[in-house]
């Protein structure tokens, strides 16, 4: 990517999270702005966790999706703030001392640490919840509405998110065969980054579901080998959450099983495999530039 296009990159890429920021802080305004008795513990560390430092990648994917389909950005805001919201959820619980054990996100104590152990998991089960009063609510076609309630219900769910999560534990224990990595990981994190695309593919004209479902699939286990590599070669400081803690709780990764190199290769596949479907998206007509650059930046960053 030149200078000119890494600085248009990045105006998007600013007012896209400016979006889903907005949507966010808009919807937690309006939930702990009315009602008595609440805890102010509880609202400190939803606010906590929800605050603006995560990357909000899989909000980038919706926008970038919209742009794809020549849909309004407004189409993809629910879509774009339910998934940050659940995404949330999920790194709240995984650093908990009975997951990851991890102290550090973001740069800061991990909500556990910065609260406590029962507030952490109370944070998740409302960032959770409230990712699906997120989808529920709005202006767009109720069926619409509850088909995204439904695409995130089983993203998220135990046949999505939760049972990657479940093999990654059991990933501690026995090594896993490069399938049920490379199942682990489609379902941990690639869950969410396939519904993050797939959600709005669904707002759109249904010709173009396809290749953007099969984007999101190798995307998203590019995503998490990218992840896995960053335990390994990156720093505390830069990734904002401990480097090694993969090594040190002895999990399953892409590069436990082969080694930095073979990790790389399976990536650069993966990333070759999402930039197909997106030449067939642009052969259909349409602009795929944003999803690219995204797809660039996933197997790219330093965080
Ligand atoms: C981290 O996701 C958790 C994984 C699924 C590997 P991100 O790297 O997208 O985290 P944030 O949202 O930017 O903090
Ligand atoms: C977590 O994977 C995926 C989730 C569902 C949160 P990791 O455990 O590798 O994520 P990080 O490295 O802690 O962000
Ligand atoms: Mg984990
Ligand atoms: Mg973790
Ligand atoms: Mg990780």
């Amino acid at each position: 990517m030149g200078a000119m296009e890494q600085a248009q990159f990045n105006q998007r890429v600013d007012a896209y999270r400016e979006r889903v920021e907005r949507v966010i802080s808009e919807f937690l305004d309006d939930r702990f702005g009315s009602g008595t008795d609440r805890s102010e513990k509880l609202e400190a560390a939803v606010r906590y966790a929800a605050s603006s430092s995560g990357k909000r990648i899989r909000a980038l994917l919706a926008f970038a999706a919209a742009e794809a389909l020549s849909l309004a950005p407004e189409m993809a805001d629910r879509p774009a703030a339910a998934i940050e919201l659940l995404h949330i959820y999920s790194l709240v619980h995984d650093d908990l001392p009975a997951m990851d054990d991890d102290d550090l996100r973001r740069g800061q104590p991990t909500v556990h640490r910065k609260f406590d152990e029962a507030t952490a998991i109370l944070v998740g089960d409302a960032l959770l919840t409230y990712a699906f009063e997120m989808l529920s609510e709005g202006e767009t076609d109720p069926a619409l509405r509850i088909r995204w309630v439904s695409q995130l219900a089983r993203a998220g769910g135990a046949q999505g998110m939760i049972n990657g999560q479940a093999i990654d534990l059991e990933g501690e224990t026995r090594e896993l065969s490069f399938d049920e990595l490379q199942g682990m990981h489609r379902q941990k994190s690639g869950a969410l980054i396939e519904a993050s695309i797939n959600m709005v593919a669904t707002a759109g004209e249904p010709r173009f579901s396809k290749c953007l479902n099969g984007f999101g699939h190798h995307i998203g286990l590019a995503f998490q080998i990218r992840d896995d590599i960053l335990d390994v070669e990156g720093t505390t400081e830069e990734l904002g959450k401990p480097q090694g803690s993969d090594t040190d709780n002895n999990k399953s990764t892409f590069v436990s099983l082969l080694g930095l190199d073979g990790a790389r290769n399976v990536m650069h596949q993966e990333l070759a495999a999402a930039s197909a479907q997106l030449d067939s998206l642009e052969a259909q007509g349409q602009n795929a530039e944003g999803l690219r650059w995204i797809a660039d930046y996933i197997i790219n960053r330093s965080y």
